[in-house]
């Protein structure tokens, strides 16, 4: 008897350090890690400009105004505000998890078994910086921190919980870490967390493949978002200065321009501002920087350094974001880089070497420890752009960005007013863009 605990136990543990793999541990391995695993559900109260709590909601891979003509998803809308100008980054899923976390694609097209090697930081760094509290609740997660590619439900063999849904789970500064690797848990451990008053202050949420549109469809994973959303709208310790994001990891249909149907709800959004519609550019880095604006963080000084922050938060900062024009951008596609394979872009070996010295939309300069890993070196981009650019490759080179002069009184240490300015290098051909009101942006943005 003794031996077959011992034997359980080195299972358990085999199943926990399996990281190097691609390949699935036994079920018999996964029931007995099971059995060991306890999550980690560390708490914080660190008080937020605009909230104290930021919660995201992804579903998958539907367009724009498939969304916005159901009639669940309009109904959640009127519970907060609709940001009609948000994007996705890349095609296909695994990518744009992966923006969201660390602040960049690292030119990923395609939805392999990916590790980004441990000098990469990402949000749960910066959250660490003040002990704000953070974890991952990813439905039908067999065990908090399991590293296989996929758990399928045991009886219909249906797709259930993937790793490529998974944001911090792909990155090795993670789940390297024991601790941190068990923050990222199923959603038995969101009813316990709730219950207990013990839920984190950052959180990603991915609903299983049934329920987050990705072998349904946007009525069935709508109709699930509703319910869920609309049991936690009444719950006062979950709303409490609360904002969830909910939103779709892409779009559908890989030759639009990747915008989503994307919503804030919860107890910090303000009663005037239910309802109402936001047409700010935002996409997935914008996550990033408005958390680092809200709790006075650091940047990862990687796609999230010039990203645009929410209004609720660049209001209370005065930071001015850019608005866009859409013609030329490209945010169906990706650049070159060491996760690529070549199916929408090229491999690259080098990993990208984020910036150590810019100005960031947020206004608290660079993560330490990345200043400190990649001090000396020259940053691989412009990553103070409100997109990804990359100039070597002509990749969204030609796009006009402006920037309203501010005339509020609020200042901030924030990047410096810029009017009219080029995202990339080829500034000859645009002049006539570069006149384009904020007005025409915005009628821009509806027609597309
Ligand atoms: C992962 O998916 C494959 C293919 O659908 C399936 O054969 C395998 O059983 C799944 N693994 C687990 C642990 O569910
Ligand atoms: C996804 O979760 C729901 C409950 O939220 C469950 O009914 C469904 O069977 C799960 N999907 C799979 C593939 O197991
Ligand atoms: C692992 O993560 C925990 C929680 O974030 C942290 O306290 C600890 O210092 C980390 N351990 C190592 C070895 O980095
Ligand atoms: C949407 O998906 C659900 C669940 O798979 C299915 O019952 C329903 O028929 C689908 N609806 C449409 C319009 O395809
Ligand atoms: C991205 O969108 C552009 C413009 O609509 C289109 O020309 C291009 O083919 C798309 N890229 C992919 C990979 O679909
Ligand atoms: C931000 O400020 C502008 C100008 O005062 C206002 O119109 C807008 O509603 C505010 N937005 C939010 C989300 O607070
Ligand atoms: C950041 O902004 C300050 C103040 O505007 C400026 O002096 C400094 O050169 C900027 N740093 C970079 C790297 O752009
Ligand atoms: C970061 O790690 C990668 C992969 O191990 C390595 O290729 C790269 O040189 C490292 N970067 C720095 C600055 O140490
Ligand atoms: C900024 O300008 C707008 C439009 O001209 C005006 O409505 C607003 O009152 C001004 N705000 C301040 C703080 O001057
Ligand atoms: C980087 O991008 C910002 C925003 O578009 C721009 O103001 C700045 O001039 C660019 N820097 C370089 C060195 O091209
Ligand atoms: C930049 O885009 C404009 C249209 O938006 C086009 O007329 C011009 O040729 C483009 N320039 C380059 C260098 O691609």
């Amino acid at each position: 008897m003794k031996a077959t605990i011992a034997t359980l136990l080195a299972a358990a543990v085999m199943a926990r350090a399996q990281v190097a793999t691609t390949s699935e541990p036994a079920l018999t391995q996964i029931a007995a890690a099971a059995a060991t695993t306890k999550p980690e559900s560390p708490i914080s109260d660190v008080k937020g400009l605009a909230f104290d709590r930021f919660y995201q909601v992804w579903l998958e891979n539907i367009d724009y105004e498939v969304a916005a003509a159901d009639s669940n998803l309009q109904w959640l809308a009127s519970q907060g505000i609709l940001l009609t100008n948000y994007y996705a980054v890349t095609h296909p899923s695994e990518p744009n998890y992966c923006a969201a976390a660390g602040g960049d694609t690292f030119g990923m097209d395609n939805d392999h078994y990916h590790q980004v090697p441990a000098n990469v930081s990402t949000v749960a760094d910066l959250l660490d910086t003040k002990d704000i509290s953070w974890g991952e609740y990813q439905e039908d997660i067999p065990y908090a921190g399991f590293q296989g590619f996929n758990y399928s439900n045991q009886e219909t063999h249906a797709k259930d919980y993937v790793r490529k849904h998974n944001p911090l789970m792909l990155y090795d500064s993670v789940v390297k870490n024991d601790t941190r690797a068990r923050q990222v848990k199923g959603f038995d451990a969101f009813f316990a967390d709730l219950d207990d008053k013990k839920l984190p202050q950052w959180a990603f949420i991915t609903p299983n493949m049934t329920n987050d549109a990705h072998d349904t469809n946007i009525t069935f994973a709508a109709k699930w978002e509703r319910s869920w959303m609309s049991t936690l709208l009444k719950n006062d310790y979950f709303m409490d200065n609360t904002v969830v994001l909910l939103t779709f990891d892409e779009d559908d249909t890989y030759h639009k321009t990747n915008r989503i149907f994307s919503i804030l709800v919860g107890g910090a959004i303000p009663d005037h501002l239910k309802g109402t519609k936001d047409d700010t550019f935002y996409t997935h880095y914008s996550t990033i920087a408005s958390v680092s604006a809200n709790w006075g963080l650091p940047s990862l000084g990687r796609w999230d350094c010039g990203a645009n922050i929410l209004e609720l938060v660049a209001n209370k900062t005065g930071y001015v974001n850019y608005e866009v024009d859409m013609t030329n951008l490209r945010l169906n596609e990706t650049y070159p880089g060491p996760m690529a394979d070549g199916h929408y872009a090229k491999f690259s070996p080098v990993w990208p070497i984020p910036a150590t010295e810019a100005n960031c939309s947020a206004g608290h300069g660079i993560l330490d420890i990345v200043k400190k890993t990649y001090a000396g070196l020259q940053a691989s981009h412009n990553y103070t752009t409100p997109f990804p650019v990359d100039s070597k490759n002509d990749y969204n080179t030609n796009v006009t960005i402006t920037r309203k002069p501010s005339n509020s009184t609020t200042t901030t240490s924030a990047a410096p007013s810029v009017h009219t300015t080029k995202s990339g290098a080829a500034v000859a051909a645009t002049a006539p863009n570069m006149a384009m009101t904020g007005a025409m942006v915005a009628l821009f943005a509806y027609l597309i």
